[in-house]
């Protein structure tokens, strides 16, 4: 008894101590400050998305190291938890880029972004997919991953990585889509609609890329309420935005998707759905350097979508308040209330990239604002 007694002080103790005494717990979110963890270190998760399973908040972002190196993937998929989203836990990297083998499509160096996780109920897997380069490519392979796990906290086991719907056309192909076209030789990354050198009508990126895949760039996750998910992702050398179904399994691309936006060169989509009414925040095509974003609202996920214009408001709005999206986050116990998550990207060192959390507004006429605020807290949905 007495040796029980014991092993249960040390326990405790030994609880305690990793409970981290050093740092006070947070109830405010601080925009653009450092955002430290259970451990005392900035929080890194970068191009992340938050998994709201059970009770606990799981954001799974980038993990970037030091210097220009941390724009290519060196470590992986990061992954804190919490269950107040005000002060997380690191939980440890739940996908490895590939250390060992050069070859891989994950090997260490190549670029994987924008990681975004969804549950499936019916196999009871997690499901990740990512904006994925291999290695010395730059943004030419236009890929995207997925990695699946048996738990939220991994670890994820990379499955394939593709080019989706090869072989098949949008619903809403146009006929010239499917004409035969001179052929675009342009095959350096682009980024932007300056590096467009087509005219509009020649601009058929779509039937370029019918046989091989369609290029999927800056990209997230949605499931709906029947379970349905998609994946939205920049495609067409990031001229046009797809809407693309994913299988039952969340494993593929069900061959079900719809272009939009087309030639509006929209990057970092982030969508949300709010008393049956679909919102898309995206940004413009401006590499790491911000702009302003772009909402858009929809009745059917497959359109039509109607542009409402940059949802910023005041100063900064047209820098997206120096950020760029990556995923609008539905509070949890509270009716209908969002946070728009985004990047303050730092190229030159990206380890130093800032959060940038800001409640969304989203009113009864269907307008969609975003203000900054220097600091808040989630008493703002009471
Ligand atoms: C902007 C994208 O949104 C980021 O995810 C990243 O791909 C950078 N471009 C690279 O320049």
């Amino acid at each position: 008894m007495r040796y029980l007694v014991i092993f249960c002080l040390l326990l405790v103790a030994n609880c305690k101590e990793k409970k981290n005494p050093l740092f006070e717990k947070l109830n405010t979110f601080n925009p653009g400050q450092e955002w430290l963890d259970d451990k005392g270190k900035h929080i890194n998760a970068h191009g992340g998305g938050i998994l709201l399973h059970g009770n606990t908040y799981f954001w799974y972002g980038e993990h970037k190291i030091e210097g220009e190196i941390g724009n290519t993937a060196q470590v992986g998929v990061h992954l804190y938890t919490s269950v107040d989203l005000y002060n997380w836990k690191d939980e440890g990297i739940v996908l490895h880029v590939d250390e060992t083998n050069s070859n891989s499509d994950i090997s260490k160096g190549c670029i994987l972004e924008r990681p975004k996780v969804i549950f499936n109920e019916k196999t009871k897997k997690f499901v990740m997919w990512f904006h994925l380069e291999p290695k010395n490519q730059q943004y030419s392979a236009a890929l995207t991953g997925v990695a699946v796990s048996n738990s939220p906290r991994g670890p994820f086991r990379f499955i394939k990585s593709l080019r989706p719907n090869k072989g098949i056309w949008p619903l809403n192909v146009k006929n010239f889509h499917k004409k035969k076209i001179p052929k675009i030789t342009e095959k350096s990354y682009c980024g932007g609609p300056q590096c467009m050198p087509f005219h509009v009508d020649s601009l058929n990126i779509l039937g370029r890329d019918f046989e091989i895949g369609q290029m999927s760039r800056d990209m997230t996750l949605f499931k709906d309420d029947d379970g349905t998910a998609y994946q939205l992702y920049s495609s067409e050398e990031n001229s046009t935005l797809h809407i693309s179904q994913l299988s039952d399994d969340y494993l593929s691309h069900s061959g079900i998707y719809k272009r939009f936006f087309q030639y509006r060169f929209m990057e970092a989509p982030t969508i949300i759905k709010k008393n049956g009414k679909y919102f898309i925040i995206a940004s413009g095509c401006t590499g790491w350097a911000p702009n302003a974003a772009r909402s858009a609202s929809a009745d059917n996920i497959f359109g039509p979508w109607t542009e409402l214009g940059n949802p910023c408001l005041g100063e900064n709005a047209n820098t997206t308040f120096n950020s760029q999206g990556t995923f609008i986050l539905k509070v949890k116990n509270t009716e209908d209330n969002y946070i728009f998550m985004a990047d303050r990207w730092k190229p030159s060192n990206p380890i130093e990239g800032k959060y940038i959390w800001l409640p969304l507004n989203i009113s009864d006429d269907n307008s969609i604002e975003l203000e900054w605020k220097e600091k808040w807290d989630l008493s703002i949905f009471n």
